[in-house]
């Protein structure tokens, strides 16, 4: 029951910080239930921790496919939701079976998986990392977003930086640079901000060896090819410059003041 319990919250709540703080679980409740009448008013994080006790599921969008538009694609959220996101939820599923019933009764969440991942097979690194970092990227953006960060988190960012500017600057270059597959952050570490980028599914809550990004997660952007090639192929700036007008500024405060 307790399992089932905790599931049920997974369902409802999936933007995970490394804490286990999830975000407003009205965020992905919304979704298309109510296409026209998008809550994302009430986005404060509940405390929870990610079940590690397999049967994952896909969490619900908090806006629908086309909500992001002109920006972000209809056909390219569809995809890289319901096959790219669905796949590392399916495939995360099935490496949960192959481990050991012991090791599987005592892992709690994917954050304390991701604390010890050198342990752990590569399917679970490569598929929870994407489950995670997907479910987190979902809840960073918004219909109509973009503009400045407010509060506590746009003043560090000031001060970190020197100005917004300079940090999308930043942003975008540890986007563009990142080769290949992966993902660029800004993370709290070591209480200060700090931008970088990691490879393919890899995030920076991960364990691994390496002179790798450490840190909380505060913004996260997906730079895979099946992110944007539909719309804008092989022009990651392109893509980039459009993430700008769809950021979630609140879900992101949120995550730093957690
Ligand atoms: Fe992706």
């Amino acid at each position: 029951m307790e399992n089932n319990n905790t599931r049920r919250n997974f369902l409802k709540q999936t933007a995970i910080l490394s804490t286990g703080t999830i975000i407003g679980s009205s965020l992905f409740n919304s979704a298309f239930a109510s296409e026209s009448a998008l809550k994302l008013e009430n986005q404060i994080p509940e405390l929870d921790t990610m079940d590690f006790q397999g049967n994952y599921s896909l969490p619900k969008l908090p806006y629908a496919y086309d909500a992001l538009e002109p920006h972000i694609d209809k056909m390219t959220m569809e995809i890289h939701y319901s096959k790219h996101h669905q796949a590392y939820v399916t495939n995360l599923n099935k490496a949960i079976e192959t481990l050991d019933k012991n090791v599987v009764e005592h892992s709690k969440s994917l954050e304390s998986i991701f604390g010890k991942m050198s342990k752990f097979p590569e399917a679970i690194r490569n598929n929870g990392g994407g489950h995670y970092n997907h479910s987190l990227f979902w809840s960073l953006m918004k219909p109509n977003g973009g503009g400045t960060p407010k509060g506590k988190l746009g003043d560090a960012i000031t001060s970190t930086f020197g100005s917004f500017d300079e940090f999308k600057k930043q942003f975008s270059d540890a986007s563009m640079k990142r080769f290949g597959s992966g993902w660029a952050w800004l993370v709290v570490q070591d209480g200060k901000l700090v931008i970088g980028s990691t490879a393919n599914q890899d995030n920076p809550l991960m364990s691994l060896r390496g002179k790798g990004l450490k840190g909380k997660p505060v913004l996260a952007l997906d730079v895979w090819e099946h992110a944007y090639y539909l719309k804008n192929q092989n022009r990651r700036a392109d893509y980039i410059a459009s993430f700008w007008n769809v950021v979630n500024w609140e879900a992101a405060e949120t995550l730093f003041n957690s």
